[in-house]
């Protein structure tokens, strides 16, 4: 069972330098589920809250092989998405493999017919895959609700569009031809919760990178509620750009520019997957890319402290300053060719740590703080704080408050005091992205973390999942409820909420 929530600084002392986990254990939430279910979730711990009304969404890859052959990295998985909707204290699951032509295709021929980008080949060597340049729209990273649509994210490649309520493959999505066949829809949209051009109304910010030779070019797209693509804006930037995610603020988009070389020769030839040919330049700066919104005023770079960056807690304009909140790595985790991922050594790779950079555009200056040490990942916040000064973040965390090691626990970060929370699943429990959904009602003098947090723990002594649903006001309350599903899901990416209940309209009987 979960541990209760204790100030990080008596559980420094209480662990001391023990490990939170066994590597046997991370190791079994990389199990394939195979199979494909609906069922109403009857063995919950605990009380689903009253106000929690609507679905989460999360994808992931769902199988770690192909017809018995092993992917070389989970992030070369097939997209599966879980939803669970919730309603009345009920909750109803629900899991589907996005019907990818790549799946299609692979399930047809009964084995690997497409190279992954992070290392997993067709099986004949490299003179099989040397010189195979398509791509598998994998569908895998994330998936989101807007504009009446359900979409399945994969960074490289279009969205795919599915049924909300069966999960049903629809097609790909090009939002009435503002993507073009082959163009690329990142896995990272964010939610402006109010946008003076559209009236005070939200809409969705999301980009998209395509190397163009010996620079890049990035592609911004705001979607109103509609779902309609209502503004774009293309730059380009020089040299090759690992972008997986980026940040906005009212007038801003930003992006981490990581220092990274791409070696084609290894990936031409057929010896390694195309990730497996990224380095990462330790001597040159990352490059931090301010692109405006709404105005054609030219972009800036600033050069800041090289560092590794995938994901963004968030950013905001705090007078004629940038702030911004990252999870950085010493550097890139590199993905070793012929190297099994469950075999992974958490001490000789970089731990993911809290950074807050803050930028003056005008002088071009950079400062940068590390905000907490432990071992993190996965950040939100609540979703009115988009883009703007926030208090509170929540990441995916360690057990332990130092050194590299699996996600076991949540963690709270009041970033005005510095004081921290944390929920654990240690020492059997490993946990994954945080979704914040706000508490009903909603009033202006709501608190921040007036919120529920939603995250999928993988239980190793039971080899299940459990959704856990804990106060983000009160960590200490421990897990508000347990909703215990029948089978476990490998560790997945990102999620999201959606108050629309996609459920079955017919409730059972009561508990
Ligand atoms: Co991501």
């Amino acid at each position: 069972m979960p541990t209760p929530s204790i100030p990080s600084s008596n559980l420094s002392q209480a662990i001391a330098a023990n490990r939170s986990y066994s590597v046997q254990d991370w190791q079994k939430g990389y199990q394939s589920l195979t199979s494909e279910q609906d069922y109403w979730i009857d063995e919950v711990q605990g009380t689903i809250p009253a106000d929690l009304e609507g679905t989460l969404f999360r994808n992931g890859p769902g199988q770690l092989e192909i017809h018995g052959q092993p992917l070389q990295h989970p992030f070369d998985g097939d997209g599966m998405i879980s939803s669970i909707a919730i309603s009345q204290g009920r909750a109803y699951f629900r899991n589907r493999f996005v019907r990818t032509q790549g799946f299609i295709e692979e399930q047809a021929a009964g084995k690997v017919l497409y190279r992954g980008t992070f290392g997993t080949q067709k099986p004949g060597g490299w003179v099989a895959n040397a010189f195979d340049f398509r791509l598998k729209n994998i569908a895998n990273t994330q998936v989101i609700y807007w504009g009446g649509k359900l979409l399945a994210l994969w960074e490289a490649a279009e969205p795919h569009r599915l049924d909300p309520h069966t999960l049903d493959t629809l097609g790909l999505e090009y939002f009435d031809g503002a993507l073009k066949p082959g163009q690329s829809f990142a896995a990272h949209p964010w939610i402006d919760p109010s946008c003076d051009r559209y009236g005070g109304e939200p809409c969705l910010v999301n980009f998209a990178v395509r190397p163009e030779g010996r620079s890049t070019q990035i592609t911004i797209y705001e979607l109103n509620t509609a779902g309609q693509v209502t503004w774009e804006r293309s730059q380009s930037v020089p040299g090759f750009a690992f972008i997986h995610d980026f940040a906005i603020t009212p007038d801003y988009c930003i992006f981490f520019q990581n220092p990274v070389d791409f070696n084609l020769v290894p990936f031409a030839l057929g010896f390694r997957g195309a990730a497996e040919c990224i380095t990462f330049q330790t001597q040159k700066p990352t490059q931090a890319i301010l692109i405006p919104r709404h105005s054609d005023r030219p972009m800036q770079t600033l050069a800041i402290p090289a560092g590794f960056v995938f994901h963004y807690a968030n950013a905001f304009q705090d007078g004629d300053h940038l702030v911004m909140d990252s999870i950085c790595y010493a550097d890139f985790p590199t993905v070793e060719p012929n190297q099994d991922f469950r075999q992974t050594d958490f001490d000789r790779l970089p731990a993911g740590q809290l950074w807050r950079f803050r930028m003056q555009p005008a002088s071009g200056t950079i400062q940068r703080q590390l905000i907490d040490e432990r071992c993190c990942e996965f950040p939100t916040l609540h979703p009115d704080y988009v883009g703007r000064p926030y208090r509170y973040a929540y990441l995916a965390a360690a057990h332990h408050p130092t050194g590299n090691a699996p996600l076991q626990a949540i963690a709270k970060v009041d970033l005005e005091t510095g004081d921290r929370h944390l929920w654990s699943a240690a020492p059997r429990g490993f946990t994954s992205e945080p979704v914040f959904v706000p508490k009903s009602p909603r009033t202006s003098s709501s608190r921040e973390d007036a919120g529920w947090l939603l995250t999928l723990v993988f239980d190793a002594e039971q080899e299940r999942s459990h959704l856990v649903i804990l106060d983000a006001e009160d960590l200490g309350r421990g897990a508000i409820a347990d909703l215990w599903l029948k089978h476990s899901i490998p560790y997945g990416l990102h999620g999201t909420f959606t108050p629309h209940y996609f459920g079955p309209a017919s409730f059972p009987m009561a508990l």
